[in-house]
């Protein structure tokens, strides 16, 4: 599946990461891992855009944003051997360097390249700028919730795997301890996607996902959501804590809803 408008960018994508799995040859799985996820969080953003109906050219747009929307990945892995962006730099601004520096979305006109562009900036901000024009807004929240929607696969696969053969970057190297910051906690009971600030540990992160749930657009990922059962994957992942159940409780309450409005 498709837009088909955008081949030049399909192979340039192709040839870009395979350098980059040529520099990594003997750590070659971080990167295999983030080039699955562009092409997943492409196909996701497409599916939004059509169940939203989107005409060719715009879908066209989104599914250049989708596929290039964490395209600074590679690099920021090669340099710094983490996907942490406190310890490194901001992947998202890094992505947008790539691109221009590699001229990728010159076929695009310029409100559409300017478009794309914002969308990757404000991929992995805690909220997007409320004052943005509509077609900016829109694209941006699609990018999110395709995002959303394949990291949630991602974890659901990465838990099924023994600890041992878990790689520490798809939880950010966190530390793996039995406790959960209160802050975090705090954050999903508000009903607030949870301040990446008070993510200490893998559970933290784990209830950083859930809370997620909060910041999702459209009712067609909720229902993705629900078919994709992945709110018990993420309920499996988490210390079996009265709390943590409310949250979940809480949360899959808000889904069900939002799903079925
Ligand atoms: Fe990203």
């Amino acid at each position: 599946m498709n837009a088909g408008c955008n081949r030049h960018i399909h192979s340039w994508f192709g040839r870009y990461t395979k350098k980059y799995l040529l520099l990594n040859r003997d750590d070659q799985y971080p990167v295999s891992l983030k080039i699955i996820h562009c092409q997943r969080v492409r196909r996701e953003a497409l599916m939004l855009g059509r169940v939203l109906g989107m005409n060719s050219r715009d879908l066209c747009v989104t599914e250049a944003a989708g596929l290039l929307h964490d395209i600074g990945r590679f690099e920021q892995y090669s340099r710094y051997k983490t996907f942490v962006d406190a310890v490194s730099i901001n992947h998202a601004e890094l992505s947008v360097e790539v691109l221009r520096e590699n001229s990728v979305l010159q076929k695009f006109a310029e409100a559409e390249e300017n478009r794309i562009i914002k969308a990757i900036l404000y991929h992995n901000r805690l909220t997007i700028p409320a004052n943005e024009e509509d077609d900016v807004l829109l694209l941006s929240r699609i990018i999110r919730d395709a995002d959303k929607l394949d990291i949630w696969r991602v974890f659901a696969e990465h838990n099924k795997l023994a600890k041992d053969e878990q790689n520490s970057t798809v939880d950010q190297d966190l530390p793996d301890t039995s406790s959960f910051s209160e802050k975090a906690l705090a954050d999903i009971m508000a009903k607030k996607i949870v301040d990446f600030r008070h993510v200490e540990s893998k559970n933290d992160f784990a209830l950083m996902r859930l809370g997620w749930m909060y910041d999702v657009n459209f009712q067609q990922t909720f229902k993705e959501i629900i078919k994709r059962d992945y709110m018990s994957s993420l309920q499996l992942s988490l210390p079996q804590d009265p709390t943590i159940q409310a949250a979940f409780a809480a949360a899959q309450t808000y889904v069900t809803q939002k799903a079925a409005q």
